[in-house]
């Protein structure tokens, strides 16, 4: 690799929220040392596609997440969709399945799409919109995926967005907030609000877990309405 290559390397992974690249050494004893030393895949391809992406992550073993998962879940719906709604990481449903919200969560976020479209006249469903999550496999018990695991699944979902490009992205849940804004600010401070990933207009709300566990009604309310936002932007 030349300085140009490198640099444009180092400043792909940046603009993606890379902040920390670890260099491969020849010498044993500082990859030792260095350890785990994560391999950063070369630049997205050209001609980069979702089954290729698909296929790089192969039966993954890059994190401990691997250790106690049953399936890789990637992502489902309109591969030429142009809106991407990005989750946490797979439950036990999901695991279960290899398909991303699937469970109760993922009930209510059909719902919440499918009934906010239809109230608003805007001609969609689920299956209209594409639907995948920051780390593809099920962290144990759902615990919040770590920032290793982030960043190393990450190149996968930044490189699912790449492909896409939609007109807009939905994160749902801080997880999704952080790993696409790489801030350290609160959702409840956020959401509702358009924020931008690699140009793409990204919308922050509540994830649809924390809806179901809210006894107050105001939550599920504002993700209601940043919902609304979202569709007319995108579909109008
Ligand atoms: N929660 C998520 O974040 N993603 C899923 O796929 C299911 C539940």
């Amino acid at each position: 690799m030349d300085k140009n290559q490198i640099r444009e390397y180092l400043e792909y992974y940046r603009d993606l929220g890379f902040d920390v690249i670890y260099r491969r050494s020849t010498r044993a004893d500082y990859a030792a040392a260095v350890s785990p030393m994560v391999e950063l895949p070369g630049l997205a391809p050209d001609n980069d596609s979702l089954a290729a992406i698909r296929n790089d992550i192969g039966d993954c073993r890059r994190c401990r997440l691997c250790e106690e998962r049953k399936n890789i879940v990637f992502g489902s719906g309109n591969e030429e969709a142009r809106l991407v709604f990005v989750g946490e990481g797979p439950g036990a449903d999901e695991d279960e399945e290899g398909l991303p919200f699937v469970g109760r969560a993922g009930q209510l976020l059909t719902q919440m799409i499918d009934n906010t479209a239809s109230k608003e006249g805007i001609p969609i469903k689920r299956k209209d919109v594409y639907i995948c999550n920051v780390v593809k496999c099920r962290p144990p018990g759902n615990r919040t995926p770590q920032p290793d695991e982030m960043e190393i699944c990450g190149q996968f979902l930044f490189r699912q967005l790449t492909v896409i490009r939609p007109k807009a992205i939905c994160a749902l849940g801080a997880t999704a907030m952080k790993a696409l804004l790489n801030t350290r600010d609160g959702i409840t401070k956020l959401r509702g609000q358009w924020h931008k990933w690699n140009g793409i207009p990204v919308m922050i709300t509540y994830h649809p877990s924390y809806l179901l566990r809210q006894y107050n009604q105001q939550a599920k309310r504002e993700a209601w309405e940043d919902l609304k936002t979202l569709l007319h932007f995108v579909y109008d």
